[in-house]
């Protein structure tokens, strides 16, 4: 049955339906790059003798691909269709929208291309170089312009609270990119950063610990504030606290760098302050996590049926788990055991693969059948594979890299009675074997997950049509 209709559809769906295909294809490929190095840390040799498989290329290719594609691309296609359904019109330029996905996607060719050949400006998080930064300012200038301009023309008097976190996280990454990629070109490919020695790490770690808090946390908190409730069809548990939670949230990261930095030649009291700014932001991190989870009270049951609302619920539980481990690890003493080890890996990808990945792979799967005007997701079936496939996966991962970063962070500190260290390096290298055999094997389940979300997305979009794409239908803000 097809509902058609003379009407123009007030939406434009196209773009989001765009961004989010591409989430789903970049997703496969980030996190199979992410096998393929937990694989060379297990068989060095898979490295094939070639300088563009070795270890450190394909690490930032991972973290580029994952973050920044995939991540990327799935904070595009929910906040172009968040920001047009809460505002209740079209977004502000389909040209400058379009714009956007071309150069995104130019920008993570360009990543693609230039990480294996070793070109890069070597900061984490900020590898590529002075051109392709050039194009990233652009684009995301034009990303502001177009959010913005939907707010601004919206027909609604509220601003719906998922708005102010993608905007937070619009906002302040234009600021972090443009700060820390300041740098003088020697040639079309290598630049040196206008910063040095400590002040150079201070920088590299405010963007970094903020791109953490408002690329991988800000935004994904605005999708938090949209699909729960639309997926679990209720209001927000409370607008009040969300408030709370935004305010609170954006002032409190932007100082918690310096606990990257803990030990090093950074003043001492920026180290303190880094600490204490981070112990605090358990707070609203909590505030957040529960808001999100107690939105389901008096729909727990949905549980039961419902794949996609599990991919949110628990992503949002280790969003809880990363944010209490994450002050733990930054107060100074805890941190001088976790550094330098796989703890931190272990956090990492509790935060980005159990947070960030299951909350966009559940809103995709809410999204894309209704922006490609499908009934529903082509096999609801195949969502649960992939829910229990990405849960195994992750689970496998963090507990191998909890064991092992607490194993090699105790092996490196012990001493024998003549002060002399009791295991070499290598010793410690052999005795992390079989858990990075373990975190591999998570990667692997993961992987699969995301081929069977592959699959399924393709069929949905090659079934029948049932609906118009694009047309206002009744007021949609999740708490209305
Ligand atoms: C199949 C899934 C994944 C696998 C197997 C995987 C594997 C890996 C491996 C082996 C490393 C290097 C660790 C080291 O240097 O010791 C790594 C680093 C990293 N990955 Fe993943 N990853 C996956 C998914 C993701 C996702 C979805 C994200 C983000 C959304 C992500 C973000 C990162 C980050 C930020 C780092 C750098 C960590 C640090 O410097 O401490 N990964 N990953
Ligand atoms: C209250 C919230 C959080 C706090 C206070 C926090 C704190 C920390 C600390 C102390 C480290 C280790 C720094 C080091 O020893 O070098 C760290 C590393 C990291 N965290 Fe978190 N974390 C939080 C939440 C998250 C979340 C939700 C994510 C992901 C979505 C995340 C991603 C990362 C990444 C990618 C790194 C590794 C950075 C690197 O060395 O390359 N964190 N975090």
């Amino acid at each position: 049955m097809s509902a058609t209709s003379s009407a123009t559809p007030i939406y434009n769906f196209d773009i989001v339906k765009k961004f989010a295909f591409m989430a789903v294809v970049w997703g496969l490929i980030g996190m199979s790059a992410g096998v393929l190095i937990a694989a060379q840390l297990v068989w060095p040799e898979l490295n094939f003798d070639t300088p563009w498989f070795t270890y450190s290329r394909l690490r930032p290719l991972h973290t580029n691909a994952v973050i920044f594609a995939f991540g990327g691309c799935a904070l595009f296609a929910t906040s172009y269709y968040v920001v047009q359904r809460t505002c209740q019109t079209r977004i502000f330029s389909d040209k400058l929208a379009n714009f956007t996905f071309w150069g995104w996607q130019a920008i993570i060719v360009s990543a693609v291309i230039t990480l294996p050949l070793g070109i890069t400006t070597s900061k984490e998080y900020a590898e590529l170089e002075w051109p392709i930064d050039i194009l990233i300012a652009i684009v995301w200038i034009a990303y502001a312009i177009v959010f913005f301009g939907t707010i601004v023309k919206r027909t609604t008097s509220h601003i719906y609270v998922a708005n102010w976190f993608y905007g937070g996280f619009i906002l302040t990454v234009a600021v972090l990119h443009i700060g820390n990629s300041m740098a003088i070109p020697v040639s079309f490919t290598k630049s040196y950063s206008i910063y040095a020695g400590a002040v150079d790490a201070m920088m590299q770690w405010w963007y970094g610990h903020n791109a953490v808090g408002f690329f991988l946390t800000a935004g994904f908190l605005g999708m938090m504030y949209y699909f729960v409730p639309k997926q679990a069809e209720r209001p927000v548990y409370s607008y009040r606290l969300s408030i709370v939670h935004f305010w609170s949230l954006v002032s409190l990261y932007i100082w918690a760098g310096p606990h990257h930095l803990h030990y090093t030649a950074l003043p001492d009291w920026t180290q303190s302050l880094g600490m204490v700014m981070s112990v605090v932001l358990f707070v609203p991190s909590w505030g957040g996590m529960i808001n999100g989870i107690m939105t389901l009270s008096g729909a727990w049951h949905k549980l039961r049926t419902d794949p996609i609302l599990r991919f949110m619920i628990v992503s949002l539980s280790f969003y809880g788990m990363s944010t209490f481990e994450g002050p733990m690890m930054a107060i100074k003493s805890v941190n001088a055991l976790s550094h330098y080890t796989d703890w931190t890996v272990g956090h990492v990808h509790s935060g980005a693969l159990g947070w960030v990945a299951m909350v966009s792979i559940g809103s995709l799967y809410h999204l894309i059948p209704k922006v490609f005007g499908r009934e529903r997701m082509y096999s609801i079936k195949l969502i649960n594979v992939h829910f229990w496939l990405a849960t195994i996966g992750v689970v496998l991962y963090i507990v191998a890299m909890w064991i092992t970063g607490v194993m090699e962070g105790m092996m490196w500190r012990a001493v024998n009675a003549d002060g002399t260290l009791t295991y070499s390096f290598i010793e410690i290298v052999a005795q992390k074997k079989p858990y990075n055999i373990m975190r591999w094997m998570g990667g692997l389940c993961v992987v699969a997950g995301m081929l069977t979300m592959l699959y399924n997305v393709i069929r949905t979009i090659k079934s029948e049509k049932v609906a118009d794409e694009g047309l206002a239908t009744k007021p949609v803000v999740a708490n209305a």
